[in-house]
């Protein structure tokens, strides 16, 4: 069992935190609003630090998992940051989806410490953080890799070393332009389903048993036909990892026509007021043909 810090109990990290101590492992946890740290001890025992340099004090691993670069900064870097705090050999496991850029970047500061770090993006939402099952894809370098994978263990299906920093978070750009196109393309069928007089529910199930099934289609028909967007990851965060990821192809040349548009897709439902609703809102964009 290991000594282990974790930083940001947000929608994702409160229960990924909450497995690590489940499965023996010593935790501290730091969160920015403190009640939710003191909640966290109420439910699964462990201690909380009032900052995260504390919370990193001692531990052989500290997780963190905050929102974006500007967010994941202020809790590693600086004089209460996590680095401050950590001693030679440890390995900073950081879980938020951020750039490349600020992986590399944190690698190269943890590495003049004689710390680790390891960028570890997530997939699976928050289902997949509180069932314990989510993908984790890893960028860093091997032994710190061997070090981390058993404890990341305790919440992941899937966990994969990837190359060197910021492979992980490159592996979830990968992911989210695979989710960009695909929940367009379902938004489509749906609307286009609804034009055509069929019943949308019955298309769905006939066709999630042929060569169009996804995930999406199966766990987010039902609702995307309801017009109910209340299931998992927000719109804000997409724009933010979608933002991340075309900058990535900026510099790269990589050819996404279909993912920046659906990006400006994702900037209509922010206008109509969907910044918190789920990524299947595309459909609300379309309205049904007057018949
Ligand atoms: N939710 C999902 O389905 C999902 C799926 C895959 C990946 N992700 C990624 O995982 C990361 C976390 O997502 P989430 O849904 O858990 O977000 P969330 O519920 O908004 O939680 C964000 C956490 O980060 C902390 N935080 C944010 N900015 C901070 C700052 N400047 N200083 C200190 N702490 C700060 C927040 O503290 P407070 O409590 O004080 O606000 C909170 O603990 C994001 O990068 C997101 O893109 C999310």
């Amino acid at each position: 069992m290991s000594k282990v810090a974790f930083i940001g109990l947000g929608v994702m990290g409160y229960p990924m935190a909450g497995h690590l101590a489940r499965k023996g492992h010593e935790v501290c946890v730091y969160n920015r609003t403190s009640a939710k740290a003191a909640q966290w001890v109420d439910e699964f025992g462990g201690r909380c630090a009032s900052t995260p340099r504390e919370a990193a004090q001692d531990a052989e691993l500290v997780m963190s998992c905050v929102g974006n670069d500007d967010d994941l900064r202020s809790v590693v870097l600086g004089e209460d940051g996590a680095l401050a705090g950590m001693v030679p050999g440890a390995v900073l496991v950081d879980h938020t989806t951020a750039s490349a850029d600020v992986a590399r970047e944190l690698a190269v500061q943890a590495a003049e410490r004689e710390l680790g770090f390891l960028d570890a993006p997530v997939s699976g939402g928050q289902a997949g953080a509180q069932n314990g099952v989510l993908t984790v894809m890893v960028g860093g370098e091997k032994p710190f890799y061997d070090r981390a994978e058993p404890v990341i263990q305790a919440y992941a299906r899937m966990v994969r070393l990837m190359g060197p920093a910021g492979s992980g978070q490159l592996t979830k750009m990968v992911n989210q332009i695979c989710i960009a196109g695909l929940v367009q393309g379902l938004a489509e069928a749906l609307h286009f389903a609804q034009c055509a007089g069929l019943d949308g529910l019955a298309a769905m199930e006939v066709i999630s048993k042929g060569a169009a099934q996804s995930w999406q289609l199966e766990n987010r028909h039902k609702t995307m036909l309801a017009g109910e967007f209340e299931f998992g990851f927000a719109v804000d965060w997409m724009r933010k990892d979608l933002s991340i990821l075309l900058d990535e192809a900026r510099h790269n040349g990589a050819q996404l026509p279909v993912t920046a548009l659906v990006d400006q897709f994702y900037a209509d439902i922010q206008a109509m007021g969907g910044n918190r609703w789920d990524t299947s809102s595309l459909i609300a964009r379309l309205k049904p043909a007057r018949r």
